[in-house]
């Protein structure tokens, strides 16, 4: 897929008039398409997972009503054939009229509040946000949500984690704000009859921090001035942290897949988890910056995540690994 910028920054997939007009065709035809065809509400689709998800859903003939703040936002889902709808998550009575109004057959919850650079800012959409959000799914019937969480909250533990393992209760500040967060934001989801919670590994590719051109380049070759740098921990030195990683598209394919999977958690990461003394030097390289020093330790609880059951549920990565995806992602 080809990416272009929208005034106001925004990457978006570029469409030409033909391949709209494909999609629309996609989703009017009869017979099988339609009878899968379902109305997906996604909260936060200009994201870097809404945007991939948006448009892969209207490219499978499902009806998409997206939210966005921004009128940048409406322009980025009209263009990707979505009905866009604007909302601020922390307005309750809205995001009941919003939901209401669309009556979806499905929510897929990819609010996230990172751009500031606030892990408390993050906590709180992760628990206000998500509390509108399900409240007004109650209201109007909505029997399915679809959320977005992490796959680095697990506790301690010595292999890569599997949703049977328990999140880290235990943890103290400052993950404990991760985890109080997390247990909100998944806890919440629940009271949704049908409630898959995705636990995403960290994003990378186009439109998010880990690319070329994106945060990590800036922090890696010295030049962050972001807050958000905080969000990526310590990267001057590589370790034996280990963690999981996902490409943005496989991240967005696994929400779309998610519409007919049972409840329950998910850990969407690649095939590799890997300690930081492997993944951060091939990273550098990928983004033309020094080699990191290497040294040894990790926490506990910094172990990755197994794919095994998003696997049996027919999700496969085409980008297994961070190893060659840090460089075509
Ligand atoms: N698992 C991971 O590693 C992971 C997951 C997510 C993101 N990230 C990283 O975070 C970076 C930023 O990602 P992003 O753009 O998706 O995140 P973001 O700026 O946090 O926004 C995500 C979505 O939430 C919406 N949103 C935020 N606050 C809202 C509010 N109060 N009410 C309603 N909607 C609200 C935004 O909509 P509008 O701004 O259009 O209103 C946007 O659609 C990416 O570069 C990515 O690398 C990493």
């Amino acid at each position: 897929m080809l990416w272009g910028t929208l005034s106001g920054g925004i990457a978006a997939p570029i469409y030409s008039a033909g391949s709209r007009l494909a999609i629309d065709r996609a989703a009017a035809v009869t017979g099988f398409i339609e009878k899968r065809a379902m109305h997906v509400f996604i909260a936060g689709a200009t994201g870097a997972i809404g945007r991939y998800l948006t448009t892969m859903l209207r490219a499978a003939g499902h009806r998409v009503t997206g939210t966005t703040r921004t009128e940048t936002g409406l322009r980025l889902l009209q263009g990707m054939g979505a009905r866009g709808v604007r909302l601020d998550v922390y307005n309750a009575e809205a995001a009941k009229r919003a939901v209401a109004e669309a009556a979806p057959d499905a929510i897929i919850h990819q609010l996230t509040a990172l751009k500031g650079g606030t892990r408390e800012d993050n906590g709180r959409i992760r628990r206000i946000g998500t509390r509108h959000l399900v409240d007004a799914a109650k209201l109007a019937a909505v029997p399915r949500i679809i959320t977005q969480s992490v796959a680095w909250a697990y506790g301690p533990g010595e292999r890569p984690a599997t949703e049977r393992d328990t999140l880290h209760y235990e943890a103290l500040p400052p993950r404990a704000t991760l985890i109080s967060g997390i247990r909100a934001l998944e806890n919440i989801s629940s009271e949704i009859e049908e409630h898959i919670i995705l636990r995403y590994g960290l994003l990378y590719g186009p439109g998010t921090w880990y690319r070329r051109g994106g945060l990590v380049d800036d922090v890696l070759n010295d030049r962050a001035h972001d807050p958000a740098a905080l969000f990526l921990g310590d990267l001057s030195a590589a370790n034996d942290a280990v963690s999981s990683f996902v490409h943005v598209e496989e991240a967005a394919r696994a929400a779309a897949d998610a519409l007919t999977w049972p409840s329950g958690p998910v850990n969407i990461v690649d095939d590799e988890p890997a300690p930081a003394r492997a993944w951060l030097p091939a990273l550098a390289v990928s983004v033309g910056a020094p080699p990191p020093r290497i040294v040894s330790g990790r926490n506990a609880w910094e172990r990755g995540a197994d794919n095994s059951l998003a696997r049996s549920l027919g999700w496969k990565p085409h980008y297994p690994t961070w190893r060659t995806g840090f460089f075509l992602g």
